[in-house]
């Protein structure tokens, strides 16, 4: 998958997209996605951080190169974390060359306000594929208080919209859209000619995006839009619960685990 083949799936085949922080949870999703997102979710969801805003560039560099190592056919983009791009277009275009050669994914993708188009344009140009992220900006945390759905005023409607107008103009291939109702959904993905990859935002988008770990039941605690497909949580839990009580009652290990080697003196 690139990102030329992703754009033309516009209002074609749904895009199907899942987080991957690892080599071999990138094994098993890619034959089941078109993209695998190397997301800074990485910071929350295995490192335990409240927030994306601590994740760093090497933590970026070192599970996209992991999750490389996984992956077969699906195309791999991997997040911007916070302070790696605002700050001015050539900034960003060094730090995202920089995840590009250390990892080998083939896209960067940045939390687009509407200061980022220029930082997008720059990017294009110079031959980073980027796919932008409108609506909830999860890295936005400290000034909007909160994981809160955005577009619940006219004002923060047409925001949205200049946001993802703005990030498909500047020449970014497919754009996440993170929580918004499906109004504004159906809206904004009618107005760019690029394919939008909804979380929280409906099934009127192009595509779908969830955290592996939520969509895998890992948490005990999900937002409102995720769909458990599996309750990974209890069977961990189960496992470990089975080797303690083995382990303690001396059951493991048995003889089928134990070396018998051949002594040669
Ligand atoms: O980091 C991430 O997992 C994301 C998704 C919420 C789309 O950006």
């Amino acid at each position: 998958m690139t990102a030329a083949q992703v754009k033309k799936r516009k209002g074609g085949e749904p895009l199907v997209c899942l987080t991957a922080y690892d080599a071999p949870t990138a094994g098993v999703l890619d034959p089941h996605c078109d993209i695998l997102l190397g997301g800074d979710s990485v910071g929350m969801v295995v490192h335990g951080l409240p927030s994306t805003v601590g994740v760093t560039l090497e933590m970026m560099s070192l599970h996209g190169q992991a999750v490389m190592r996984g992956a077969r056919s699906a195309m791999v983009v991997i997040d911007m974390p916070f302070g790696s791009y605002e700050g001015a277009p050539q900034v960003a275009f060094d730090n995202a060359c920089r995840l590009l050669k250390e990892t080998g994914a083939a896209a960067v993708k940045l939390e687009s306000g509407r200061y980022a188009a220029e930082t997008i344009a720059f990017l294009v140009e110079r031959g980073v594929a980027v796919m932008a992220h409108v609506g909830l900006r999860p890295q936005a945390v400290n000034v909007t208080g909160g994981f809160k759905a955005q577009g619940r005023t006219a004002e923060e409607r047409a925001q949205v919209m200049a946001e993802a107008e703005s990030a498909a103009m500047a020449g970014a291939f497919a754009m996440v859209v993170e929580g918004v109702d499906e109004g504004l959904a159906r809206e904004l993905t009618e107005a760019v000619d690029i394919p939008t990859i909804g979380i929280g935002a409906s099934a009127a988008c192009d595509g779908q995006v969830l955290v592996t770990h939520d969509m895998l039941g890992l948490f005990d605690w999900t937002p409102k839009f995720v769909r458990r497909y599996a309750d990974m949580k209890s069977v961990m839990e189960d496992a470990a619960a089975r080797f303690a009580a083995d382990v303690r009652g001396r059951h493991f290990p048995g003889p089928a685990e134990v070396y018998t080697l051949k002594r040669t003196e």
